[in-house]
């Protein structure tokens, strides 16, 4: 089981003020959805994106390196409970903090909305995704026995307490 976690928002790992999270707009949704398709072997439609930027419970966040999209994630967000389901960077951008400053920026939202309970799924063999989760304070919750398709493979119910 994991333990409540206070979450430490404060201070950007490396590169700087070059990197930019806001909320994500339409005209974002056609460089999203390449990195979405370069990213995983099951990606997300068009209309999943566009019923996130729809949905008063969702949030879509955008990472802009100099204008241009690098990476992004999703919440759904209900009463004090936020699950985020969708997290990636574009490779050319990976390792420079993105990722980090993206789920920070996402945590801290989510916070304000009340949400006191975060979760998320994620592949056991996605090792950087694991570590980067582990970074940001989430515990593996329960393993679920063949959650992904295409390839088949358990996943990590992650939890992170605030
Ligand atoms: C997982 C992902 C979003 C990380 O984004 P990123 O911008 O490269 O990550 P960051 O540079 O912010 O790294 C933050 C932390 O994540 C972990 N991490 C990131 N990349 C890693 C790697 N290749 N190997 C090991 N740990 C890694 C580290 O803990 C790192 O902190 P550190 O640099 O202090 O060690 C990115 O690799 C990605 O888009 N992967 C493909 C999509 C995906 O798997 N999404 C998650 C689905 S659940």
């Amino acid at each position: 089981m994991s333990e409540r976690f206070t979450v430490s928002l404060t201070g950007h790992s490396s590169s700087g003020d070059d990197i930019q999270i806001t909320p994500a707009q339409p005209d974002d949704l056609d460089a999203i959805l390449e990195i979405e398709k370069g990213s995983f072997s099951d990606p997300w439609s068009r209309q999943g994106f566009e019923d996130a930027l729809k949905y008063e419970y969702s949030a879509l966040f955008a990472a802009r390196v100099h204008d241009q999209v690098a990476g992004y994630c999703c919440l759904y967000h209900i009463m004090d409970e936020g699950e985020i389901v969708n997290v990636a960077v574009a490779e050319a951008f990976r390792s420079r903090g993105i990722g980090e400053r993206m789920l920070k920026e996402m945590l801290r939202f989510g916070m304000s909305k009340g949400v006191k309970r975060f979760i998320l799924d994620v592949r056991v063999g996605n090792a950087p995704a694991i570590k980067l989760y582990r970074k940001m304070g989430f515990c593996p919750l329960v393993l679920e026995k063949n959650f992904y398709e295409s390839p088949l493979e358990d996943a990590w119910l992650m939890e992170l307490k605030v």
